[in-house]
């Protein structure tokens, strides 16, 4: 997408684009997305999630992609560091969201790309996901070279109240090494 702009945003830019966020968030949920919320999501409750994803990043825990389209944010991406000795060269990316209005355009694919890019730069080279079995989400990822695992049967609820599988994916981003499939 020629109008596509892709930008890390530290603690202060996701206090200005706090209206922007919670509205990706809500639309998410409100599409049925397994990410962490059931609908109806309150505007207030999904600020509060990216207050708590603001301090992470300002702890350095957390990095946070945003996708702009024309100016407007339209899609977003995490990352949290793993912080213990043992764990420096990987990370876990989640949350994921692009919204309805801008799907199916490169948008997910072009943050997934962007994240793997802070990761390599930030030394990791072993990234994590989870998601939920038969998502679209999950074909995005094993298109672009993410193993599955494993399945965790039952892991998280569904708006429909029903309990859903969760894919376990794992991608090893320094082809040179080799892919370390067990
Ligand atoms: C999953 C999601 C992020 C995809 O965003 P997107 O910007 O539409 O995805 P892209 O346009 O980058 O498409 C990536 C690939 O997925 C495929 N794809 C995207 N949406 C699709 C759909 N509805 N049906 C079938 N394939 C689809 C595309 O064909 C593309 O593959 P290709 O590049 O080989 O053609 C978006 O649907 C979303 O935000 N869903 C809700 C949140 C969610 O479930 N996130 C995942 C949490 S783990």
């Amino acid at each position: 997408m020629a109008d596509l702009l892709i930008r890390r945003l530290d603690a202060d830019a996701v206090a200005q684009h706090a209206a922007s966020l919670a509205a990706l968030l809500i639309d998410a949920v409100e599409d049925g997305a397994s990410v962490g919320f059931l609908p109806p999501l309150a505007e207030d409750a999904a600020r509060a999630y990216w207050s708590g994803i603001r301090a992470s990043i300002a702890a350095g825990h957390r990095v946070l992609l945003a996708a702009f389209a024309a100016g407007d944010l339209v899609g977003s991406v995490q990352m949290d560091l793993a912080d213990l000795p043992n764990a420096s060269h990987r990370a876990e990316v989640m949350k994921l969201f692009v919204h309805r209005r801008a799907r199916k355009r490169g948008i997910a694919r072009a943050l997934m790309r962007a994240i793997e890019d802070e990761a390599r730069q930030g030394g990791r080279r072993l990234l994590v996901l989870n998601t939920r079995l038969g998502d679209v989400a999950e074909r995005l990822y094993a298109g672009m070279g993410y193993v599955k695992s494993g399945l965790i049967p039952r892991y998280a609820r569904s708006a429909s109240g029903e309990l859903s599988t969760t894919v376990i994916m794992y991608r090893w981003l320094d082809e040179q090494d080799g892919d370390p499939t067990i």
